[in-house]
């Protein structure tokens, strides 16, 4: 049996003390998917943000939603593809320790307060970075066990819940900045069909402590636009939608999901999270702008302390240094976590190659490039 190495999570106290340094996120490059989920080496799914009226029903044109199906293993592909791009313009590559989605550093940031997290991605090493990406079987397989659950009589369905995160993104964003949009369009998001094909990806550099890396991610909208000096930073915005707050219980839960919102946002640079607050109905009542950057001290301060963000930052440096030290060679690398567990597991599951990790097209350009 191949030799397993673990990572201990708990206790997270010793996590606490330090002050890893973090870089601020630079976005090196993007790419878009088109509303037929194409990849396209530009801008043209960037949105752009103006409020929503409320209130609003988020119910309305669940019936003819373009839902995408991505039951498909799209591995670290898009982002790769956009890096060899980058790569050719700039006629070097890229020099990082890491190169992985924003969803696998999100997972990783918040594991100190998120015991029941049950997770898998796969890992490999090329020519001196690891990549890591999602263990796709693992995430379906969760998926259904999640559906099959026997759900309470009268809970709203999963599909329906998930649709009115969409819904609250069609009404909204708007396609073009808020100065060129003709007044009728903004009038009309209600009634516009919902879709989750197209999206913007953002690919920035950043590090956490010693490690250095780039992440891709999708994000959801520019506050006003995307300024031309590409030096300065993006006006980011995130939009969250979450149940109307009106007991404790809810603002334990609230503050929990806090605790993603903000590692996801932090972890692109993303400035402004948009929160939606909707009846259990899917009625959106109001909203609130949250700075990330002040989201860790109000749940410490104001809140119940459930979690620690330096806590989460110290812990990413620390598990990613380790990383390294252990990733060394070639094949491919399971990194896990378990329902409860109080550590991460990594183990070797393929002797040698990449798996598939690494699309055929970026071996090729690095190979033979
Ligand atoms: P909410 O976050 O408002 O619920 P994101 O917030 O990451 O931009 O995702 C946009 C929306 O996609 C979410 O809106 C939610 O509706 C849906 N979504 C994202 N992840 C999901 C998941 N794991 N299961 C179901 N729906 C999901
Ligand atoms: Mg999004
Ligand atoms: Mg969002």
């Amino acid at each position: 049996m191949a030799q397993h190495h673990f990572f201990d999570i708990k206790p997270v106290g010793r996590f606490a003390g330090q002050n890893a340094a973090i870089r601020r996120p630079r976005e090196i490059t993007f790419f878009s998917f088109d509303e037929d989920h194409r990849l396209r080496h530009d801008a043209s799914s960037l949105r752009y943000y103006y409020p929503p009226a409320v209130p609003c029903d988020l119910n309305k044109g669940f019936d003819t939603f373009r839902q995408l199906d991505d039951s498909a293993d799209d591995h670290l592909d898009g982002l790769l593809d956009a890096l060899i791009l980058y790569e050719k313009e700039k006629g070097n590559k890229v020099d990082t320790d890491i190169i992985t989605w924003r969803g696998m550093m999100t997972k990783i940031m918040v594991a100190p307060f998120s015991s029941f997290d049950d997770w898998e991605m796969n890992a490999t090493l090329f020519q001196g970075t690891i990549f890591i990406e999602e263990n796709h079987s693992k995430k379906v397989a969760s998926r259904e066990h999640q559906f099959s659950e026997v759900a309470r009589p009268g809970a709203m369905s999963q599909d329906l819940m998930s649709f009115w995160g969409y819904k609250f993104e069609t009404v909204s964003l708007l396609p073009e900045p808020w100065s060129a949009t003709p007044r009728e369009y903004i009038d009309s998001r209600e009634d516009q069909i919902v879709s989750n094909y197209a999206q913007y990806c953002s690919i920035v550099r950043t590090g956490f402590g010693k490690v250095k890396m780039i992440i891709g991610g999708e994000v959801d909208a520019v506050m006003d636009f995307k300024p031309e000096d590409k030096s300065q930073p993006v006006n980011w915005v995130e939009l969250k939608t979450t149940a109307a707050v009106t007991n404790e219980r809810e603002q334990i839960k609230f503050e929990r999901k806090l605790l993603k919102f903000w590692a996801q946002s932090f972890l692109l640079g993303v400035p402004k999270i948009v929160v939606g607050y909707r009846t259990s109905q899917g009625i959106l009542e109001y909203l609130e702008e949250l700075d990330t950057q002040s989201i860790p001290e109000k749940v410490r301060v104001k809140g119940n302390n459930l979690w620690d963000g330096q806590t989460c930052i110290n812990f990413a440096s620390s598990f990613l240094e380790w990383l390294k030290g252990v990733i060394t060679e070639g094949g491919v690398w399971r990194i896990q976590k378990r329902d409860k567990s109080p550590r991460l597991e990594i183990f070797k599951v393929e002797e040698t190659g990449h798996g598939d990790i690494l699309s055929p097209a970026f071996v090729e350009w690095r190979t033979h490039g």
